[in-house]
């Protein structure tokens, strides 16, 4: 690929850590980041990460192995950390010499990081907050992904634009820290790695490349939808912490919240407790990303996207869409660097 001399300086930390030419993540979606999309942007020069989600020990084994035998280059996997197979999951990564292990979802339990690093590779955590951002680093983690209210898939509360301002000042010059959620193009991108960030994470972007194995229907959604479309789950019950999931509105939209009064009026006659009602919700939207992603059904399935939907307009190779990112992102430099 050309040299794209100004957004490389700026990502070479980030790059190096990763072992990639361009320090640009693909962020793990489940159903969506298999082998194919993975091998593809770990081929084009950025980094492929398998979403691991709900898969078993053996599921995973089987998809790293077909990862590898699609690219030579280095990728992730991410895990869930409340995924009840964790410490085996971590196992087959480590057995298969996986270089990074990202884990989302939550604070890793006890043990994780360290079983991680044990077997040699990477940890990359999610930080919230500033303070659970030092903390992870404190506890081991090699990297921060910091992800705003704008992606697609489960969110935080804050946007990208703030969590950037208050964390990136603080850690970037001495940590690793990559941003995501809501960029749609490399402009973006340079902003983030002039503040101070090795590198960016997108998901949205990359969800319906060529490589991509996600239904047709699932593709035509996106591009026909614009940001006001991708919206944010809401809470119906005070007692029943749900984290928001931002996906196109459609009929699955509601079905969720009628499951959650389904699930909140099991709390109440005490057949489930927290964690089970909470693990029901989950599954609810493991089924429901699948039917969308795999069956294509757009309607009562979840069509996980982020606010950068409305920049997804056509189907386009992996490389492209890397290729369109960089030369944004050097054009931005170059015209604040000329000025
Ligand atoms: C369809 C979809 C599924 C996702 N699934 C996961 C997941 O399983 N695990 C995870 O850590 N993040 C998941 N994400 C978040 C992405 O990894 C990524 O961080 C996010 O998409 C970045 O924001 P953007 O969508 O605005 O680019 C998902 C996102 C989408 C759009």
């Amino acid at each position: 690929m050309t040299a794209f001399t100004k957004t490389s300086a700026l990502m070479a930390r980030g790059a190096a850590f990763l072992g990639s030419e361009w320090a640009i993540l693909c962020g793990a979606m489940s159903w969506v980041s298999e082998r194919h999309l993975v091998s593809a942007i770990s081929n084009a020069g950025g980094f492929g990460v398998i979403a691991c989600g709900a898969m078993t020990p053996e599921l995973l084994d089987a998809e790293i192995a077909g990862t590898k035998a699609l690219t030579g280059k280095p990728f992730g996997v991410n895990l869930i950390t409340m995924h009840p197979q964790l410490f085996d999951l971590i196992a087959v990564c480590a057995r298969h010499g996986v270089s990074h292990v990202v884990l989302a979802g939550g604070i890793p339990p006890k043990g994780s990081v360290e079983a991680i690093k044990e077997s040699g590779a990477k940890v990359i955590c999610f930080a919230p907050t500033l303070a659970l951002g030092k903390k992870l680093l404190r506890s081991g983690a090699d990297a921060l992904v910091i992800e705003g209210s704008e992606a697609g898939g489960h969110i935080g509360p804050v946007s990208t634009s703030v969590l950037a301002q208050e964390i990136l000042p603080e850690l970037a010059a001495d940590h690793l820290v990559f941003v995501a959620g809501g960029i749609g193009r490399g402009e973006a991108m340079a902003g983030y790695l002039e503040m101070g960030a090795c590198g960016a994470q997108l998901g949205t972007r990359f969800a319906c490349a060529s490589e991509s194995i996600a239904h047709p229907a699932f593709k035509k959604a996106f591009f026909r939808a614009s940001a006001r479309d991708a919206v944010a789950s809401v809470q119906v019950d005070p007692r029943l912490p749900v984290i928001p999931v931002r996906a196109l509105r459609n009929k699955g939209t509601e079905e969720f919240t009628a499951k959650q009064v389904e699930v909140a009026k099991l709390l109440d006659d005490g057949k489930v407790d927290m964690g089970e009602a909470q693990l029901q919700i989950e599954h609810f939207w493991a089924g429901a990303l699948r039917r969308a992603v795999i069956d294509g059904d757009v309607e009562a399935g979840s069509v996980m996207a982020g606010q950068s939907v409305g920049m997804v307009t056509k189907e386009e190779p992996v490389a492209q869409i890397i290729a369109t990112l960089l030369e944004e992102c050097e054009a931005a430099l170059s015209r604040r660097q000329a000025a």
